[in-house]
């Protein structure tokens, strides 16, 4: 029998300062400013021009502590979710452990694309939930644009640079925190949505760099139709199990891919655009860093208060998708 659950005590972001509009990219590809903004709700993104990952998610993290008052050296676990780890090894948890000054803490990373942040937050709840941790950060960042194809014009509208953080605690109070959740994979969708080069399969070498393997590859259209399926699927099946409709619903926070997935959710949830967080038309898909990005800006505007009920939506690379249902616990932002 459980006896805790896991709930968020705090939240924090960082996005860098530099901004690509559509209009800079007219100047890069055959694009308008016009098709971006119909067919993906972008209109920016974020840039981090100097440093990593790990330079952002510390960032994120440092929001996050502050925001509860605690100290580095109080968190437990650093789970952080990334697709662009400052290098292949150590992880970009260690790295963060180590800038951040959270010597008391171990770490590790998730690899699940756009899902990552949802399957980090997933874990790290587990530890909570058994007892084991007190404080657990769950931070999801990335700097997209490293593995961006700016002469890809299919893709490069897409993405941006940032980064997220929650901090997890236990309660004795079963009625809130991370209540449900379901988690998919579907590996065999690996061919539409990858990067190829660099890993063991296929090592850096000229050809690689020549057949720009070290960039991410998508097909766009593919993904879209399985994206729209498995985002509202799981949205509808998390309220349904719960025995609650979207009007029980005080916020969707889904991963911002394209805001016609965002929609095509929210219109299968029968659930009204304003109780949906959406963002991207400012900073694109930032890939882990989606979901806590909104977290965080909703709550920091006032809008995000305790005691309202949360469905966090996600669709990735893998594939990987999925959802949890939440009773928001952290304290209200100060105004
Ligand atoms: O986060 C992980 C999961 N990822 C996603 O969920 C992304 C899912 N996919 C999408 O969001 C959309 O498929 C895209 C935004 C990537 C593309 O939108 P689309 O409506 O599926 O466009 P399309 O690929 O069907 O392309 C339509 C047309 C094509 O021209 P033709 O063949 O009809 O002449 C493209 O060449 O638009 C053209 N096109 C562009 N035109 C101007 C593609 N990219 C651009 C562009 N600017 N940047």
């Amino acid at each position: 029998m459980q006896k805790r659950r896991a709930i968020i005590t705090a939240v924090g972001h960082y996005v860098p300062d530099k901004i690509l509009s559509n209009f800079d990219l007219e100047k890069m590809v055959d694009t308008t400013d016009e098709w971006i903004r119909t067919r993906t709700g972008i209109r920016e993104r974020h840039i981090l021009e100097n440093g990593a990952t790990s330079d952002m998610a510390v960032e994120a993290a440092k929001n996050a502590l502050k925001n509860r008052g605690i100290r580095p050296d109080e968190v437990d676990l650093i789970v952080m979710a990334t697709i662009t780890p400052d290098m292949f090894f150590p992880s970009t948890a260690c790295l963060v452990q180590d800038k951040l000054g959270a010597k008391n803490a171990w770490g590790f990373d998730v690899s699940a694309a756009c899902s990552g942040f949802l399957f980090a937050l997933m874990t790290g709840a587990q530890f909570v939930e058994t007892g084991a941790y007190k404080k657990v950060l769950v931070i999801g960042a990335d700097k997209m644009s490293v593995i961006t194809d700016y002469s890809d014009r299919n893709n490069c509208i897409l993405f941006g640079d940032g980064a997220g953080a929650v901090l997890l605690e236990p309660t004795d109070d079963m009625s809130v925190g991370i209540l449900d959740s379901i988690l998919r994979c579907d590996g065999s969708g690996g061919g539409a949505l990858h990067m190829k080069g660099g890993g063991s399969l296929n090592p850096p070498s000229h050809e690689t760099v020549d057949k720009r393997w070290h960039y991410l590859y998508q097909d766009g259209k593919s993904v879209f139709k399985v994206a729209v399926m498995g985002m509202a699927d799981v949205s509808v099946e998390i309220l349904k199990r719960n025995n609650l409709t979207g009007a029980d619903v005080d916020w969707l926070v889904p991963h911002q891919a394209n805001l016609r997935i965002i929609d095509a959710t929210a219109e299968r949830m029968e659930l009204d655009k304003s109780k949906v967080m959406i963002n991207i038309d400012k900073y694109g898909n930032t890939t882990a860093a989606t979901v806590p990005l909104c977290l965080s800006e909703w709550w920091q505007a006032g809008k995000l208060k305790k005691d309202q009920i949360l469905v966090i939506a996600t669709f990735g690379a893998g594939y990987t998708w999925g959802s949890a249902l939440i009773k928001w616990s952290a304290e209200d932002a100060k105004g």
